[in-house]
């Protein structure tokens, strides 16, 4: 095979059930490359998650029937240990919680042997990705690399062709060089030079754009002119390409028949109060537990929301692997209980907290909804709040953390918040919840407009057009 654009990513466009059948790759990476019209011919290269992904891998040398996605797709079975330590153990603990700053410092974290084994282990799969788009690159090939899973496959990768032109985005925040040097020196050069070994490397939010320039300034003494960063004698372009949603399609798809059929059941739960909704995966940084406790807080001071309002919370399971997140969703669970407990009269939940995904039930809800929450400690993105008000049909009120990348296209019409703090977003959602019916319409219209300003399309185009020779 030899393919002028390939992608890669550890989740792929699809995944594969027990029983052998296929099912849609969550989550905003791929749900935007699915999206983005890759040119016939594209090859995405991904990693089989499961033990059913494996098996298919196995049975179709790697090479998926054509027609399963938008692309060609290659999946690599990769060892289960090595997927294991690299995809759990860096990926998810020590990537993850180094660009969202969820360490709790006191206790953790601590770097032992064991931290490099697993680091060993990344360093075997990022390879494999390399082996594998090296080998199915055209000669001058585009290649785009996703995310923290696969931080040093760009350098790897120009090692085996350096006729390749590639690029790295960032679906996730950047660290600080403050936060980021907690990561053992051997560590965090070999990400930034593994980063730094595309030729453009970009990011959701200018922010997370000037704290990689910085870390390569302050950790590898490399220099930062405001657009490329030179680091022995190359030079990589540091772009910003904020990532949006495709209203048209959006729109089309929450009118077919499995979301329309959802909204009966919502519309008997609300009643004639206001819906108040977040959707999350239950992941640490999303920060569903102080968005419970600021809801519970707005019902403490302002008694007059006391059975005027319903809190849908959907939060499904995310990442079930780790610790930390089975505790999480502990506490999720937890405060939703405390505060039904707490206010709870006959006829009126104030909080119904769903845990089974459901995608068309989630869009149902985002056209239903008068106030959605999107409250994380930190985002690359969050399509949700882009989503939201895309999909409203009364004009949603958006309360959103400033720490979220979206805060930079939507922050002019949503009630930013600090997410540490729950009184201020309580007062956020009072004030969404008190807001003017024009004045919330007039918003969500603005808002729908930044959302869809920079859909998958265009994402895709300009890193193209970054790389162009
Ligand atoms: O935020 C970056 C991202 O890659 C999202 O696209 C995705 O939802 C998540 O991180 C990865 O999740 P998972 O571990 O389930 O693949």
């Amino acid at each position: 095979m030899s393919a002028s654009l390939l992608l890669a990513s550890n989740r792929g466009p699809v995944s594969f059930a027990d029983d052998g059948s296929v099912r849609r790759g969550g989550g905003g990476l791929v749900s935007a490359i699915s999206h983005a019209d890759a040119p016939a011919g594209s090859v995405w290269v991904c990693a089989a998650l499961s033990d059913a992904d494996r098996r298919a891998s196995r049975t179709t040398g790697g090479r998926l029937a054509e027609g399963l996605a938008p692309t060609g797709v290659r999946m690599l079975d990769i060892d289960p240990v090595t997927f294991d330590r690299a995809y759990n153990a860096v990926a998810n603990s020590m990537l993850w919680f180094v660009s969202h700053l969820l360490y709790a410092t006191p206790s953790s974290p601590a770097f032992g042997e064991r931290s490099r084994r697993e680091w060993e282990a990344y360093t075997e799969y990022d390879d494999a990705f390399a082996a594998a788009l090296a080998e199915d690159a055209a000669p001058g090939a585009a290649v785009l690399v996703q995310d923290y899973h696969l931080s040093l496959t760009p350098r790897q990768l120009r090692q085996r062709r350096p006729d390749l032109r590639i690029s790295h985005f960032s679906h996730t925040p950047w660290a600080p060089p403050e936060y980021f040097r907690l990561l053992p020196d051997v560590i965090a050069h070999d990400l930034l030079t593994g980063v730094l070994g595309a030729d453009a490397v970009g990011f959701n939010s200018a922010r997370w754009a000037d704290a990689f320039a910085r870390c390569c300034v302050d950790l590898l003494g490399a220099t930062y002119d405001g657009g490329s960063v030179t680091h022995e004698g190359r030079v990589t372009r540091v772009d910003v390409h904020p990532l949006g949603v495709d209203g048209r399609e959006l729109v089309a798809r929450a009118t077919e028949d499995d979301v329309t059929s959802k909204l009966p059941t919502i519309r008997e739960l609300v009643g004639d109060r206001q819906l108040l909704l977040r959707i999350d995966r239950t992941e640490l940084s999303k920060n569903i537990v102080r968005g419970l406790e600021a809801y519970r807080e707005l019902l403490r001071r302002w008694p007059e929301h006391r059975e005027r309002v319903v809190h849908l919370a959907f939060a499904y399971p995310s990442r079930h692997d780790l610790p930390e997140y089975r505790e999480y969703t502990g506490a999720v669970q937890r405060v939703a209980r405390e505060v039904n407990e707490e206010f709870a009269t006959p006829g009126w939940v104030p909080v119904h907290l769903e845990v089974k995904d459901d995608y068309p039930r989630s869009l149902a809800a985002m056209r239903l909804a008068d106030v959605l929450v999107v409250n994380p400690l930190r985002d690359g993105m969050n399509l949700v709040a882009k989503e939201g008000p895309v999909l409203s049909d009364n004009g949603v009120g958006l309360v959103l953390s400033r720490e979220a990348g979206a805060a930079d296209d939507l922050g002019a019409d949503a009630l930013l918040v600090n997410p540490y703090d729950v009184s201020q977003t309580a007062e956020a959602m009072h004030a969404a919840l008190l807001m003017d019916r024009t004045e919330r319409s007039a918003r969500c219209e603005r808002l729908a407009t930044a959302a869809t300003a920079f859909p998958p399309s265009k994402w895709l185009a300009d890193q193209l057009a970054c790389l162009a020779p």
